[in-house]
């Protein structure tokens, strides 16, 4: 009886909350290709997303409108549309395409959309957002490439060159866009400002396939009377590159490329374009370099040589570079820019007598420095990631790069440095020659990298947990420069696509990269070879070159073809990365399948791979435990990448390849079983790698796989410690909690000894490092090979936000549009909050113990259900929002051995229940 009360009060308490409260859902955060109002895009199609806002619970979408127009006048009063869809029933909100007429180059359009909801609500139409072209038409390149006569045959840095031309607007001008380009790095700047804020445009491309163009509104930055200038330096196109010491990989010549569409409010059009008219000097950057750094003369500095009336009578005619102008594209993934800024914690003085700043993180980008000072007066920052055992500056792991900037001071007043094509990974500045006394103030870190925006966070009771993950979102941003790099401060920094796809899926929790990877993957593709075989970085500069690194085709490095694009389709339910990146997943998994050959093993001894790098005493062959048969790990990648091709085919109808990846990936399992595995599920590789690998891919038999578990179990508990690499572990304690050892997991979460991630914490890292022993508790650096900034081992991240925190995606309904709370409490802490922001809108899984109590709160953003997993509960015991679970959640809720499953629609819901000692 007492129940029954209970129960109609709750259902009117509801009714009540839902009756009063009704806010209508809003349609927020429209965005196109992943982006708030592109301009100068060039995919034909694009994809078009927005969010529902309510306070309603279980809101889903059945229905859309879209509507396209040319002005938002038109949008708005419905009238001259160029593409609506009408009403279309679906649930789909994420990643519409646009299928109106094509569009011509620099056409912008708006849009907005409206939608129903499933009690048949219509919502007002959303704030129109919009896009724009850039040039699809390449006929309408009509500027010319122009050059300064200086083609590189010395192995140096180079001065970086400076264009100038001016021209006049007789009209008024309505608006004007700019699109330019370089081989090299460019600044622009209008009448002497700077245009965007973007850094190292146009970004890091294979060059000689792809080069990227941004595009510019500039309409304010015009007046009657205009000058135009550009900076080019060497960058990645012609600067030190690769750790053997190469420059001018992609070319010996700089160049610059610019044309600038002028509207007048009377229906004319202007064009300025680069050609032979312009000037060109050197200036006072005499050297300037990615590795090594930027040499500045401000004696050298020509005031105004952006602006109008600057005499440049003494500057050179440029010559026009022949150079294709079909390989131009705009740029998908996001701008590199300066994101934030760091003042200096200490001032030390070195044993050494050095002076040095300390800005307590390891960053990306430069030092800007304050001086005053007479004219000639030098100031050289050097950089570098920590000091060394007995307090100095450290800088042999940066090998042959120089990382130092030299600023020579004009005199007369304070000067202002920051160098402009450089950048450097360091935490320790070392300041020689600075005149006057140095204080905290005049040095800033700036830290840049590409801006991708934040989207997860996990936050734990345990500090040094929360510090790692500090580390691995350093990391990533450190790391993130145009490309995914595998470190940020030696002579390598390259795009090691091993290193990319162990983390990616961490990544894609950290940050929003969807178009970051969608750019990077496109010259993946391009660079891969004929016989499908993929490069070990992209963009490749090694193939061609000396050693065993300008093979390519590498097991777990290679699979980064199959793997990220498969990441972003998980992430973001993005089916037309799967589809873009089709032939070369399948010229990649058909190189294996050419390679292993009948028996479906991929076991040439001669073929190079990095194996499970860099793990744990795999430097000593005969270390007993932690080195993985190269073999071994080449046939379960092979078959992992196939199993992910076969479910590609299927998802994007490629029907004719379902079948033939299927049984492809079938022989493989049945090949590996037979050739690795005994009757008694050991491994002949007998190592944690090889567990994990095995049992996360799935490649060990039914009846087995408690057997290999117990094995897996047995030699993490022998060790008592981790032996993997880099392809073991991001493997290892998602598989420990798929055979319900959390506890080793956590075990191995929580050591703070050498080998772990913890140990470096214990010696104040604040990046990943690339080894587990980069530096020895007595404060020794291993020399040579040795970062303080990878971030592959920072792929544990994927277990903490899904395992510790709960917050999964759903692999048959991706992009979290269905998803999977399941939270596996342990290791002592206390609370994890894990929040996630999808493209439906921020979801969160926050869980903690008070007083026996296990409290777990999960938002469910609007358009999207849940599946939650309240761990360890009975169901009678569960109060959701401090009262009895009802009715209408007993139809849904079923009682398995992890505790109680709960389907949910969209809200925010608290739990609570006894926990169970
Ligand atoms: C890089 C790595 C990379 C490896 C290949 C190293 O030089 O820094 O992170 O994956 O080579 O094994």
């Amino acid at each position: 009886m007492r129940t029954t009360i209970q129960h109609f009060s709750f259902i009117l308490l509801i009714s009540l909350i839902t009756s009063f409260s009704i806010k209508k859902t809003e349609i927020l955060n429209l965005v196109t290709e992943y982006k708030t109002n592109p301009i100068g895009i060039d995919v034909q199609k694009p994809r078009l997303s927005w969010q529902l806002n309510s306070d309603e619970k279980n809101v889903k979408q059945t229905a859309y409108e879209i509507r396209v127009a040319d002005s938002k006048e038109n949008l708005e009063s419905d009238k001259n549309l160029i593409w609506s869809t009408l009403k279309v029933e679906s649930d789909q909100s994420v990643n519409v395409v646009y299928k109106g007429p094509a569009l011509n180059s620099m056409q912008r359009v708006y849009w907005q959309v409206r939608i129903w909801d499933d009690k048949d609500r219509v919502s007002k139409w959303s704030i129109p957002a919009y896009w724009e072209m850039g040039i699809l038409d390449k006929a309408l390149w009509t500027a010319s490439y122009i050059a300064m006569n200086d083609i590189t045959t010395e192995k140096k840095s180079h001065p970086s060159q400076y264009f100038r031309t001016e021209f006049k607007t007789e009209k008024t001008i309505n608006s004007a866009k700019v699109q330019i380009t370089s081989l090299g790095l460019y600044e622009l700047y209008l009448n002497g400002e700077k245009v965007g804020n973007d850094l190292f445009t146009p970004g890091y491309t294979s060059y000689n396939k792809r080069l990227q163009y941004q595009t510019y509104d500039v309409t304010h930055m015009l007046k009657a009377n205009n000058a135009i200038g550009a900076l080019v330096g060497d960058g990645w196109y012609r600067g030190n590159i690769g750790w053997k010491g190469d420059y001018a990989f992609y070319g010996k010549q700089l160049a610059l490329l610019v044309q600038l569409h002028i509207n007048y409010t009377d229906g004319t059009t202007e064009t300025i374009l680069t050609n032979e008219d312009w000037k060109a000097s050197y200036g006072p950057i005499l050297e300037s370099d990615m590795y090594n750094g930027e040499k500045y003369d401000a004696r050298l500095e020509m005031d105004g040589w952006a602006k109008t009336g600057f005499d440049d009578n003494s500057w050179k005619k440029v010559e026009i570079l022949k150079h294709s102008k079909d390989i131009l594209v705009a740029p998908q993934g996001p701008p590199v820019k300066a994101i934030e800024e760091i003042k200096p914690k200490k001032l030390i003085t070195t044993p050494k007598g050095e002076i040095v700043l300390d800005l307590g993180q390891n960053i990306v980008g430069w030092a800007r420095m304050k001086v005053k000072g007479k004219k000639g007066d030098q100031v050289s920052l050097k950089f570098a990631e920590v000091l060394d055992k007995d307090g100095n500056f450290y800088t042999t792991n940066l090998r042959a790069a120089k990382a130092t900037d030299i600023y020579t001071l004009k005199g007369g007043g304070e000067e202002v440095f920051e160098p402009h094509f450089t950048s450097h990974g360091f935490r320790f500045i070392q300041v020689i020659g600075y005149p006057g006394t140095l204080s905290l103030n005049d040095i800033t870190g700036i830290v840049i990298h590409s801006a991708i925006s934040p989207t997860g966070s996990f936050v734990t009771s345990d500090p040094m947990i929360n510090q790692l993950q500090s580390n691995i979102q350093w990391g990533q941003k450190d790391n993130f420069l145009d490309i995914p790099t595998d470190c940020p401060q030696r002579d390598e920094r390259a795009g090691w696509t091993g290193d990319a796809q162990v983390f990616s899926m961490t990544a894609a929790y950290n940050f929003d990269v969807a178009s970051f990877y969608t750019k990077w993957l496109k010259d993946l593709a391009l660079d891969q070879h004929e016989n499908g075989s993929v490069t070990n970085v992209v963009p490749d500069i090694l193939t061609g070159g000396e050693g065993v690194s300008a093979k390519g085709g590498a097991t777990g490095w290679a699979d980064a073809a199959v793997i990220i694009p498969w990441t972003v389709y998980q992430s973001y339910g993005d089916k037309r990365i799967l589809e873009e990146q089709y032939d070369s997943m399948k010229g990649w998994v058909d190189y294996m399948s050419k390679q292993s050959g009948n028996d479906y093993l991929w076991n040439d001894p001669k073929h190079w791979h990095w194996g499970d790098w860099l793990a744990y005493n795999a430097d000593k062959p005969d270390y007993n435990g932690s080195v993985t048969e190269k073999d071994l790990i080449a046939t379960a990648y092979a078959y992992y990448s196939t199993t992910l091709l076969h479910k590609i085919a299927v998802i994007i109808g490629k029907t004719e390849d379902v079948e033939k990846y299927e049984s492809l990936a079938k022989n493989i399992k049945t090949a590996f079983i037979k050739e690795y595995t005994t009757p008694n599920g050991r491994l002949v590789s007998h190592t944690q790698t090889a567990y994990a690998m095995a049992l996360s891919f799935d490649l060990i038999p039914k009846n087995l796989i408690e057997k290999s578990a117990a094995y897996y179990a047995a030699d993490i508990e022998k060790f008592g410690h981790l032996t993997t690499g880099f392809l073991g572990t991001p493997l290892l304690c998602t598989t420990l909690s798929k055979i319900g050892r959390d506890d080793l997991a956590f075990m191995l979460l929580n050591r703070k000894e050498f080998p772990s991630w913890l140990y470096p914490i214990t010696m104040g890292a604040t990046t990943i490092w690339e080894r587990w022993d980069t530096q020895k508790p007595d404060g020794t650096i291993i020399e040579g090979m040795n970062s303080f900034n990878h971030y592959s081992y920072g792929a544990i991240g994927e277990w903490l936000y899904t395992h510790v925190g709960g917050l999964r995606i759903d692999p048959e309904n991706p992009g979290y549009k269905h998803i999977i709370f399941d939270p596996h409490p342990g290791g002592g802490l206390t609370s994890a909050n894990t929040e996630f922001l999808s493209l439906y809108g921020k979801i969160k899984s926050n869980w903690k113990i008070i007083d026996r109590t296990f409290q777990y709160e999960v938002t469910v953003p609007p358009n999207t259900t849940a599946t939650v997993t309240l761990p360890n509960a009975k169901a009678d015991e569960v109060l959701l929002n401090d009262a009895k679970l009802k009715n209408e959640f007993h139809k849904i809720m079923k009682q398995t051995d992890d505790g109680v499953q709960l389907k949910l629609g969209s809200g925010t819901y608290k739990f609570s229940y006894p926990q169970k000692s």
